[in-house]
Protein backbone atom coordinates (compact mmCIF):
# COMPACT_ATOMS: atom_id res chain seq x y z
CA UNK A 1 0.00 0.00 0.00
CA UNK A 2 1.08 3.52 -0.83
CA UNK A 3 -0.30 6.39 1.65
CA UNK A 4 -0.35 9.93 0.58
CA UNK A 5 0.67 12.88 2.50
CA UNK A 6 -1.73 15.01 1.43
CA UNK A 7 -4.75 14.93 -0.80
CA UNK A 8 -7.14 17.48 -2.45
CA UNK A 9 -10.37 16.24 -1.85
CA UNK A 10 -12.00 17.04 -5.60
CA UNK A 11 -14.78 15.57 -7.45
CA UNK A 12 -17.47 15.91 -10.64
CA UNK A 13 -18.56 19.02 -9.46
CA UNK A 14 -15.36 20.95 -9.03
CA UNK A 15 -15.08 19.36 -12.83
CA UNK A 16 -18.50 21.20 -13.65
CA UNK A 17 -17.11 24.42 -12.24
CA UNK A 18 -14.23 24.54 -14.39
CA UNK A 19 -15.88 23.86 -17.23
CA UNK A 20 -18.39 26.49 -16.54
CA UNK A 21 -15.57 29.13 -16.42
CA UNK A 22 -14.28 27.48 -19.92
CA UNK A 23 -18.04 28.17 -21.37
CA UNK A 24 -18.37 31.65 -20.34
CA UNK A 25 -14.94 31.59 -21.81
CA UNK A 26 -13.85 34.01 -18.95
CA UNK A 27 -10.64 32.63 -16.90
CA UNK A 28 -9.21 35.57 -15.17
CA UNK A 29 -10.19 38.06 -12.49
CA UNK A 30 -13.96 38.07 -12.68
CA UNK A 31 -17.31 37.77 -11.59
CA UNK A 32 -16.43 34.55 -9.68
CA UNK A 33 -13.48 35.75 -7.91
CA UNK A 34 -15.93 38.38 -6.42
CA UNK A 35 -18.98 35.82 -6.29
CA UNK A 36 -16.06 33.84 -4.02
CA UNK A 37 -15.10 37.04 -1.78
CA UNK A 38 -18.73 37.23 -1.50
CA UNK A 39 -19.31 33.70 -0.32
CA UNK A 40 -16.44 33.21 1.99
CA UNK A 41 -17.45 36.83 3.45
CA UNK A 42 -20.83 35.40 4.23
CA UNK A 43 -18.79 31.86 5.97
CA UNK A 44 -16.05 34.06 7.69
CA UNK A 45 -18.15 36.22 9.24
CA UNK A 46 -15.89 38.84 8.41
CA UNK A 47 -17.07 42.75 7.13
CA UNK A 48 -14.91 41.91 3.38
CA UNK A 49 -12.72 39.15 1.58
CA UNK A 50 -10.23 39.87 -0.99
CA UNK A 51 -9.09 36.91 -3.14
CA UNK A 52 -5.45 36.91 -4.20
CA UNK A 53 -3.69 33.94 -5.75
CA UNK A 54 -1.53 32.12 -2.94
CA UNK A 55 -1.37 32.46 0.92
CA UNK A 56 2.17 34.09 0.35
CA UNK A 57 0.67 36.86 -1.72
CA UNK A 58 -2.02 37.06 1.06
CA UNK A 59 0.24 38.01 4.04
CA UNK A 60 2.55 40.25 1.85
CA UNK A 61 -0.31 42.58 0.90
CA UNK A 62 -1.93 42.29 4.77
CA UNK A 63 1.61 43.86 6.11
CA UNK A 64 1.19 46.04 3.67
CA UNK A 65 -2.03 47.27 4.43
CA UNK A 66 -0.36 49.79 7.31
CA UNK A 67 2.56 51.18 5.02
CA UNK A 68 5.08 50.41 7.91
CA UNK A 69 7.88 52.63 7.58
CA UNK A 70 10.75 50.38 6.29
CA UNK A 71 12.98 48.54 9.04
CA UNK A 72 10.70 48.12 11.18
CA UNK A 73 9.61 44.53 13.27
CA UNK A 74 7.54 42.27 12.59
CA UNK A 75 7.03 39.34 15.61
CA UNK A 76 7.02 36.24 13.85
CA UNK A 77 6.98 32.85 15.08
CA UNK A 78 10.24 30.74 14.38
CA UNK A 79 8.02 27.42 13.83
CA UNK A 80 5.97 28.41 10.92
CA UNK A 81 6.41 27.91 6.34
CA UNK A 82 9.02 30.57 5.22
CA UNK A 83 5.75 33.06 3.81
CA UNK A 84 4.70 34.08 7.63
CA UNK A 85 8.20 35.33 7.33
CA UNK A 86 8.50 36.41 3.82
CA UNK A 87 5.65 38.82 4.11
CA UNK A 88 8.08 40.99 6.48
CA UNK A 89 10.91 41.02 4.15
CA UNK A 90 8.87 41.80 0.79
CA UNK A 91 7.60 44.62 3.14
CA UNK A 92 11.53 45.62 3.98
CA UNK A 93 10.66 44.95 7.58
CA UNK A 94 12.33 42.92 9.80
CA UNK A 95 11.07 39.63 11.41
CA UNK A 96 11.43 38.76 14.84
CA UNK A 97 11.79 35.51 15.46
CA UNK A 98 9.12 34.32 18.49
CA UNK A 99 9.85 30.97 20.09
CA UNK A 100 7.09 28.50 20.01
CA UNK A 101 4.95 26.64 22.86
CA UNK A 102 6.25 23.22 23.62
CA UNK A 103 2.50 21.75 23.82
CA UNK A 104 1.29 23.85 21.06
CA UNK A 105 3.62 24.43 18.74
CA UNK A 106 2.27 27.85 18.25
CA UNK A 107 3.38 31.41 19.59
CA UNK A 108 4.87 31.26 23.05
CA UNK A 109 3.47 34.47 24.02
CA UNK A 110 6.26 34.89 27.19
CA UNK A 111 8.49 35.21 24.50
CA UNK A 112 6.52 37.37 22.07
CA UNK A 113 6.58 39.51 24.97
CA UNK A 114 10.24 39.45 25.85
CA UNK A 115 10.61 40.42 22.52
CA UNK A 116 9.18 43.07 21.94
CA UNK A 117 10.77 46.44 21.46
CA UNK A 118 9.42 50.16 20.66
CA UNK A 119 10.53 49.06 16.70
CA UNK A 120 7.53 46.13 16.56
CA UNK A 121 4.64 47.20 14.89
CA UNK A 122 3.06 44.02 13.86
CA UNK A 123 2.51 40.07 15.16
CA UNK A 124 1.89 37.25 12.37
CA UNK A 125 -0.42 34.64 14.10
CA UNK A 126 0.16 30.78 12.82
CA UNK A 127 -2.43 28.82 13.95
CA UNK A 128 -0.06 25.92 13.76
CA UNK A 129 -1.23 22.84 12.44
CA UNK A 130 -5.00 23.94 12.96
CA UNK A 131 -4.41 24.82 16.48
CA UNK A 132 -5.71 27.78 17.90
CA UNK A 133 -3.19 30.74 19.46
CA UNK A 134 -5.06 31.80 22.60
CA UNK A 135 -6.26 35.20 20.30
CA UNK A 136 -7.93 36.90 23.49
CA UNK A 137 -4.45 36.81 25.08
CA UNK A 138 -2.34 37.70 22.30
CA UNK A 139 -4.66 40.33 21.52
CA UNK A 140 -4.05 41.74 25.18
CA UNK A 141 -0.43 41.61 24.39
CA UNK A 142 -0.90 43.47 20.84
CA UNK A 143 -3.10 46.19 22.12
CA UNK A 144 -0.91 46.92 24.97
CA UNK A 145 2.06 46.87 22.47
CA UNK A 146 -0.04 48.80 19.80
CA UNK A 147 0.97 45.98 17.53
CA UNK A 148 -1.36 45.27 14.41
CA UNK A 149 -2.27 41.41 14.26
CA UNK A 150 -2.30 39.18 11.14
CA UNK A 151 -3.75 36.28 11.23
CA UNK A 152 -1.98 33.08 9.36
CA UNK A 153 -4.76 31.00 8.83
CA UNK A 154 -3.22 28.72 5.85
CA UNK A 155 -3.66 25.60 8.35
CA UNK A 156 -7.08 26.28 9.47
CA UNK A 157 -9.45 27.29 7.21
CA UNK A 158 -13.27 27.01 8.87
CA UNK A 159 -11.92 26.35 12.14
CA UNK A 160 -13.02 28.13 15.20
CA UNK A 161 -11.73 29.61 18.45
CA UNK A 162 -14.20 30.44 20.96
CA UNK A 163 -17.20 29.78 18.68
CA UNK A 164 -15.51 32.55 16.82
CA UNK A 165 -14.09 32.20 13.05
CA UNK A 166 -9.86 32.10 12.88
CA UNK A 167 -9.51 34.66 10.57
CA UNK A 168 -11.24 37.64 12.18
CA UNK A 169 -9.38 37.98 15.65
CA UNK A 170 -6.87 39.82 14.29
CA UNK A 171 -6.79 42.85 12.04
CA UNK A 172 -6.51 40.71 8.67
CA UNK A 173 -6.71 37.02 8.70
CA UNK A 174 -4.96 35.14 5.26
CA UNK A 175 -5.96 32.14 4.23
CA UNK A 176 -4.08 29.64 1.79
CA UNK A 177 -5.83 27.45 -0.82
CA UNK A 178 -2.89 26.03 -2.48
CA UNK A 179 -3.42 22.35 -3.29
CA UNK A 180 -2.32 20.38 0.15
CA UNK A 181 -4.44 22.72 2.24
CA UNK A 182 -7.66 22.12 4.37
CA UNK A 183 -9.58 23.56 0.86
CA UNK A 184 -7.88 23.99 -2.36
CA UNK A 185 -8.07 26.07 -5.35
CA UNK A 186 -5.10 24.39 -7.04
CA UNK A 187 -3.00 27.63 -5.32
CA UNK A 188 -4.87 30.89 -4.33
CA UNK A 189 -5.29 32.78 -1.03
CA UNK A 190 -7.68 35.24 0.81
CA UNK A 191 -7.45 37.95 2.77
CA UNK A 192 -10.59 39.42 4.99
CA UNK A 193 -10.84 42.19 7.19
CA UNK A 194 -13.54 43.33 10.07
CA UNK A 195 -12.58 47.06 8.89
CA UNK A 196 -13.18 47.01 4.83
CA UNK A 197 -11.04 50.29 4.71
CA UNK A 198 -7.92 47.85 5.38
CA UNK A 199 -8.22 45.99 2.58
CA UNK A 200 -9.42 48.60 0.15
CA UNK A 201 -6.64 49.88 -0.39
CA UNK A 202 -5.07 46.36 -1.50
CA UNK A 203 -7.14 45.89 -4.38
CA UNK A 204 -5.37 48.08 -7.08
CA UNK A 205 -2.04 46.43 -5.33
CA UNK A 206 -3.32 42.75 -6.37
CA UNK A 207 -3.77 44.06 -9.85
CA UNK A 208 -0.42 45.76 -11.26
CA UNK A 209 -1.44 48.78 -9.28
CA UNK A 210 -4.56 49.04 -11.76
CA UNK A 211 -7.55 51.57 -9.79
CA UNK A 212 -10.30 49.05 -12.13
CA UNK A 213 -11.20 45.39 -12.26
CA UNK A 214 -10.70 44.87 -16.74
CA UNK A 215 -13.65 43.02 -16.39
CA UNK A 216 -16.10 45.74 -14.84
CA UNK A 217 -14.91 47.70 -17.32
CA UNK A 218 -15.09 45.57 -20.52
CA UNK A 219 -19.32 45.65 -20.79
CA UNK A 220 -18.50 49.46 -21.37
CA UNK A 221 -16.42 48.25 -24.40
CA UNK A 222 -19.29 47.93 -26.52
CA UNK A 223 -21.71 50.26 -24.67
CA UNK A 224 -22.52 53.06 -27.36
CA UNK A 225 -23.63 54.81 -24.49
CA UNK A 226 -20.17 54.97 -22.67
CA UNK A 227 -17.84 57.73 -23.58
CA UNK A 228 -14.55 57.17 -25.75
CA UNK A 229 -12.54 57.01 -22.53
CA UNK A 230 -14.10 53.52 -21.53
CA UNK A 231 -10.51 52.01 -21.37
CA UNK A 232 -8.92 54.82 -18.70
CA UNK A 233 -7.37 53.31 -15.45
CA UNK A 234 -4.96 55.13 -13.48
CA UNK A 235 -2.35 53.81 -11.30
CA UNK A 236 -0.90 55.41 -7.90
CA UNK A 237 0.61 52.31 -6.40
CA UNK A 238 3.52 49.89 -7.09
CA UNK A 239 1.23 46.54 -7.74
CA UNK A 240 1.73 43.27 -7.78
CA UNK A 241 0.15 40.78 -10.29
CA UNK A 242 -1.71 38.65 -6.84
CA UNK A 243 -5.16 38.79 -8.37
CA UNK A 244 -7.13 35.58 -8.17
CA UNK A 245 -8.97 33.79 -11.36
CA UNK A 246 -12.25 32.87 -12.00
CA UNK A 247 -10.98 29.29 -12.96
CA UNK A 248 -9.58 29.31 -9.23
CA UNK A 249 -12.98 31.01 -7.78
CA UNK A 250 -14.93 28.42 -9.80
CA UNK A 251 -13.57 25.47 -7.92
CA UNK A 252 -13.09 27.54 -4.21
CA UNK A 253 -16.82 27.89 -4.38
CA UNK A 254 -17.64 24.24 -5.11
CA UNK A 255 -14.82 23.48 -2.28
CA UNK A 256 -15.99 25.87 -0.07
CA UNK A 257 -19.22 24.43 0.38
CA UNK A 258 -17.52 21.12 1.17
CA UNK A 259 -15.40 22.39 3.97
CA UNK A 260 -16.99 22.07 7.00
CA UNK A 261 -17.82 18.40 6.30
CA UNK A 262 -13.68 17.99 5.08
CA UNK A 263 -13.03 19.31 8.51
CA UNK A 264 -15.08 16.92 10.19
CA UNK A 265 -13.73 14.13 8.04
CA UNK A 266 -10.05 14.83 9.21
CA UNK A 267 -11.34 15.26 12.93
CA UNK A 268 -12.49 11.99 12.65
CA UNK A 269 -9.59 10.30 11.09
CA UNK A 270 -7.40 11.88 14.33
CA UNK A 271 -9.86 10.21 16.46
CA UNK A 272 -8.86 6.91 15.18
CA UNK A 273 -5.27 7.72 14.58
CA UNK A 274 -5.35 8.80 18.20
CA UNK A 275 -7.05 5.67 19.47
CA UNK A 276 -5.09 3.31 17.51
CA UNK A 277 -1.93 4.94 18.77
CA UNK A 278 -2.87 5.12 22.36
CA UNK A 279 -0.88 3.08 25.03
CA UNK A 280 2.44 3.71 22.65
CA UNK A 281 4.26 5.19 25.53
CA UNK A 282 7.58 6.44 23.28
CA UNK A 283 5.24 8.39 21.01
CA UNK A 284 3.55 11.49 21.58
CA UNK A 285 0.72 13.24 19.84
CA UNK A 286 2.45 16.42 17.45
CA UNK A 287 -0.61 18.71 19.09
CA UNK A 288 -2.71 18.63 22.24
CA UNK A 289 -5.56 17.82 19.50
CA UNK A 290 -9.25 19.07 20.92
CA UNK A 291 -11.62 17.42 18.82
CA UNK A 292 -14.62 19.06 20.49
CA UNK A 293 -16.80 21.71 18.58
CA UNK A 294 -15.41 23.08 15.08
CA UNK A 295 -11.76 22.78 15.45
CA UNK A 296 -10.13 22.06 11.85
CA UNK A 297 -6.64 20.38 12.30
CA UNK A 298 -4.72 20.29 8.99
CA UNK A 299 -1.59 18.26 10.74
CA UNK A 300 -1.65 15.16 12.36
CA UNK A 301 1.23 13.61 13.46
CA UNK A 302 3.89 12.34 16.38
CA UNK A 303 6.87 13.41 18.31
CA UNK A 304 9.53 10.41 18.58
CA UNK A 305 12.65 10.62 20.13
CA UNK A 306 14.26 8.14 17.22
CA UNK A 307 12.23 10.38 14.08
CA UNK A 308 14.46 9.80 11.95
CA UNK A 309 14.62 5.90 12.31
CA UNK A 310 10.73 6.18 12.62
CA UNK A 311 10.67 7.88 8.82
CA UNK A 312 12.53 4.90 7.20
CA UNK A 313 10.18 2.17 8.71
CA UNK A 314 7.36 4.05 7.36
CA UNK A 315 8.87 4.73 3.94
CA UNK A 316 9.66 1.07 3.81
CA UNK A 317 6.07 0.46 4.12
CA UNK A 318 4.85 2.97 1.63
CA UNK A 319 3.62 5.70 4.07
CA UNK A 320 4.53 9.32 3.19
CA UNK A 321 5.84 11.09 6.09
CA UNK A 322 7.08 15.06 6.70
CA UNK A 323 8.41 17.79 8.96
CA UNK A 324 6.41 20.45 10.16
CA UNK A 325 9.03 22.81 10.43
CA UNK A 326 12.77 23.20 10.54
CA UNK A 327 12.71 26.62 12.48
CA UNK A 328 12.83 29.85 10.51
CA UNK A 329 15.74 31.08 12.11
CA UNK A 330 17.69 28.36 11.87
CA UNK A 331 17.96 28.44 7.77
CA UNK A 332 20.79 30.03 6.22
CA UNK A 333 18.69 33.10 5.33
CA UNK A 334 18.40 34.36 8.59
CA UNK A 335 21.73 33.14 9.85
CA UNK A 336 21.98 36.79 11.33
CA UNK A 337 18.99 36.60 13.21
CA UNK A 338 19.44 33.53 15.36
CA UNK A 339 17.64 34.88 18.25
CA UNK A 340 17.35 31.73 20.90
CA UNK A 341 13.99 30.06 19.89
CA UNK A 342 15.00 26.85 22.39
CA UNK A 343 12.09 25.43 22.59
CA UNK A 344 11.60 25.17 18.66
CA UNK A 345 15.00 23.80 18.21
CA UNK A 346 14.27 21.12 20.95
CA UNK A 347 11.31 19.70 19.83
CA UNK A 348 11.62 19.81 15.50
CA UNK A 349 13.98 16.79 15.84
CA UNK A 350 10.82 14.96 17.14
CA UNK A 351 8.52 16.04 14.86
CA UNK A 352 7.14 13.54 12.18
CA UNK A 353 3.68 14.13 9.93
CA UNK A 354 1.61 11.70 9.00
CA UNK A 355 -1.16 11.41 6.51
CA UNK A 356 -3.74 13.38 7.06
CA UNK A 357 -6.38 14.46 4.31
CA UNK A 358 -10.75 14.23 4.06
CA UNK A 359 -10.23 11.01 1.68
CA UNK A 360 -8.06 9.33 3.86
CA UNK A 361 -9.41 5.89 4.39
CA UNK A 362 -10.10 3.84 7.78
CA UNK A 363 -8.03 1.37 6.02
CA UNK A 364 -5.37 3.33 5.28
CA UNK A 365 -5.14 5.10 8.96
CA UNK A 366 -4.99 1.31 10.18
CA UNK A 367 -2.29 0.37 8.42
CA UNK A 368 -0.46 3.70 9.35
CA UNK A 369 -0.98 3.24 12.81
CA UNK A 370 0.52 -0.43 12.62
CA UNK A 371 3.25 0.42 10.70
CA UNK A 372 3.68 2.83 13.71
CA UNK A 373 3.03 0.65 16.56
CA UNK A 374 4.92 -2.31 15.13
CA UNK A 375 8.24 0.71 15.45
CA UNK A 376 10.10 -1.06 18.68
CA UNK A 377 10.51 1.63 21.35
CA UNK A 378 14.44 1.48 21.57
C1 LIG B 1 1.75 28.75 7.75
C2 LIG B 1 1.72 29.03 6.29
N1 LIG B 1 1.57 30.31 5.88
C3 LIG B 1 1.52 30.63 4.57
C4 LIG B 1 1.63 29.68 3.59
C5 LIG B 1 1.66 30.10 2.17
O1 LIG B 1 0.58 29.67 1.44
P1 LIG B 1 0.69 29.49 -0.15
O2 LIG B 1 1.40 28.21 -0.41
O3 LIG B 1 -0.73 29.49 -0.59
O4 LIG B 1 1.44 30.66 -0.69
C6 LIG B 1 1.76 28.33 3.96
C7 LIG B 1 1.86 27.28 2.92
O5 LIG B 1 2.18 26.15 3.16
C8 LIG B 1 1.81 27.99 5.34
O6 LIG B 1 1.96 26.73 5.75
Amino acid sequence: MQVRLFKPSLGPEELDAVRGAFERAWLGLGPKVSEFEEAWTKYIGSAVSMGVNSGTAALHMALAAWRFPEGKKVLVPAMTFIASASAALYNRLEPVFVDCDEDTLGLDLEDLERKITPDCVAVVAVHMGGHPVPMERLLAIARKHNLKVVEDCAHCAGGEYRGRKLGTWGDIGCFSFEEKKSMTTGDGGMLVANDPELLEPLRPMRWVGIDKDTWRRNALYTDKTADAHHWYYEIHMVGYKYNMNDLCASIGLVQLGKLDNMNALRRSHIARYLEGLSGVDHLRPLLPYDLSGNSSYWLFGVRSARRDDLILQLKRRGIATGVHYTPLNLHPLFAHHREPCETARAVYPTMITLPLFADLTAEEIDYVVDAVRSFPAD
